[in-house]
């Protein structure tokens, strides 16, 4: 019962509007669940530009974890926008919001004992400290997609880059809108590298953290 009451504490950390609502403790604790799939739950937060590589590195990272046997959940922006967050545009207030419920989300799978791969642009330093405040000590990596804007801008895959650049776009990050780089990262990965070589060093850090198994 210790355990569960330890769990319940780290989960209940903002209290509701309304005082008639009371939490309910599970029985079933996050330690529980992470005995189970033989790992600890995580959140690995990449943020860096929009077509940096968030999604690509995290989604070919989330294959190779799958396929070691890990129980993974991949959150991405533009899905994340298609449901979740559909009501959700890109001005400041917006993407704190956006950032908020992601992180309230990726709480709730760290709880379900999961290894939780987000790509957002989060592009502001305290929404990405919020989460980190959000969780436990150690469930928190922050990742760096450090790929220069030139470079994103060349690679523009959705054509969004030319678009800001014709002003058919507003509050697009790096153009009309801020990107807060992390001053210190728990991960800073180098862009312009071969995905297999980031997934690898991604995989090193994981399995030096005791979050994987060697
Ligand atoms: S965040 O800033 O709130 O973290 P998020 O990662 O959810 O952004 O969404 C970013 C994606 O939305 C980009 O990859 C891009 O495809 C699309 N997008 C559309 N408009 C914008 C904009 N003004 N700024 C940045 N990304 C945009």
């Amino acid at each position: 019962m210790g355990a569960n009451e330890v769990t319940d504490v780290e989960l209940r950390q903002n209290e509701p509007q309304d005082e008639n609502v009371v939490w309910h403790p599970h029985a079933v604790t996050r330690a529980d669940r992470e005995a189970g799939n033989g790992h600890r739950g995580v959140v690995l937060w990449f943020t860096g530009l929009s077509g940096s590589g968030k999604s690509t590195v995290a989604g070919a990272l989330e294959q190779a974890l799958h396929a070691h046997g890990v129980s993974t959940y991949l959150l991405d922006g533009d899905n994340v926008r298609h449901g979740l967050c559909r009501d959700l545009g890109f001005s400041d207030d917006d993407r704190r919001e956006n950032i908020r419920r992601v992180g309230e989300v990726a709480k709730l799978m760290v709880d379900a004992g999961l290894v939780v791969l987000t790509a957002f642009i989060s592009p502001h330093r305290a929404e990405r400290r919020m989460v980190r405040e959000l969780l436990d000590d150690g469930q928190f990596v922050e990742v760096f997609v450090d790929t220069p804007l030139a470079i994103c801008e060349a690679r523009d895959p959705k054509g969004l880059y030319k678009k800001a650049r014709a002003g058919e776009l507003r509050n697009f990050t790096g153009i009309d809108s801020v990107y807060e780089a992390p001053e210190a990262p728990d991960v800073h990965l180098k862009g312009e590298q071969l995905v297999t070589k980031l997934v690898a060093q991604l995989l090193d850090v994981l399995r030096g953290q005791a979050i994987i198994k060697p």
